[in-house]
């Protein structure tokens, strides 16, 4: 009865989040955040999980500061999701890397970026499904994953979260080595100013 109450209240939770995010998908964030510090805490809020796994994860923050346009609650939940996600389906000795590098001028974006990528070495995603993780619902069906649980909710919130900051989200995988997950968001401009 526990396990099943809890499993409704993520459900619903991750639900009105992203009906949420949703709503405020056209209203780009006004607020300047350092990302490097939100995903440092992200990082110590998954110290126990990632202990209890022996999953070390190792932050490369080669930009610091880190200043984007950006909500701070929203992309606390990004890096929740995307090193939960990591520490969950692709349980490594190796850990996960956390890098950023700054970007001179995005091509898609046009503007000047910044890239994050989140990189495991677990057990990799096929390529049929990759195309699909960021719809709502979408698991890979894999013993791990059912044994682990999980809504299927978090990386739709992840891209609709990424859409609100005008940035775009990137997922290469390969079976057997691991995966990427990189982020690119854009520069605020007058970011030498602060
Ligand atoms: N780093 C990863 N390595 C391997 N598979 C992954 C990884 N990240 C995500 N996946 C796969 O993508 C699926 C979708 O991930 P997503 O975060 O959207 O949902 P979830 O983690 O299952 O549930 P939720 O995040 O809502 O708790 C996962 O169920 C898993 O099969
Ligand atoms: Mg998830």
């Amino acid at each position: 009865m526990a396990v099943e109450a809890e499993r409704m209240r993520v459900l619903i939770d991750d639900l009105l989040s992203l009906s949420k995010v949703e709503e405020m998908e056209r209203v780009q964030p006004s607020t300047i955040v350092n990302l490097n510090e939100i995903i440092r805490s992200v990082i110590l809020s998954l110290a126990p999980l990632s202990q209890e796994a022996d999953v070390p994860i190792h932050f490369e923050n080669a930009v610091d500061p880190l200043h984007v346009q950006g909500d701070d609650g929203q992309l606390r939940q990004v890096f929740m999701n995307l090193i939960g996600n990591a520490i969950k389906y692709a349980p490594s000795k190796q850990g996960i890397t956390i890098q950023t590098q700054h970007i001179a001028q995005d091509l898609l974006l046009r503007s000047p970026a910044y890239q994050i990528t989140v990189a495991d070495f677990g057990d990799g995603i096929a390529a049929h499904h990759i195309a699909r993780l960021t719809e709502r619902f979408y698991r890979v069906d894999t013993h791990r994953s059912r044994a682990v649980g999980g809504t299927g909710l978090g990386l739709a919130i992840v891209k609709h979260i990424i859409n609100r900051h005008r940035g775009r989200l990137n997922i290469t995988s390969t079976e057997g080595k691991g995966s990427r997950f990189t982020i690119i968001l854009p520069q605020r401009r007058d970011t030498n100013t602060l």
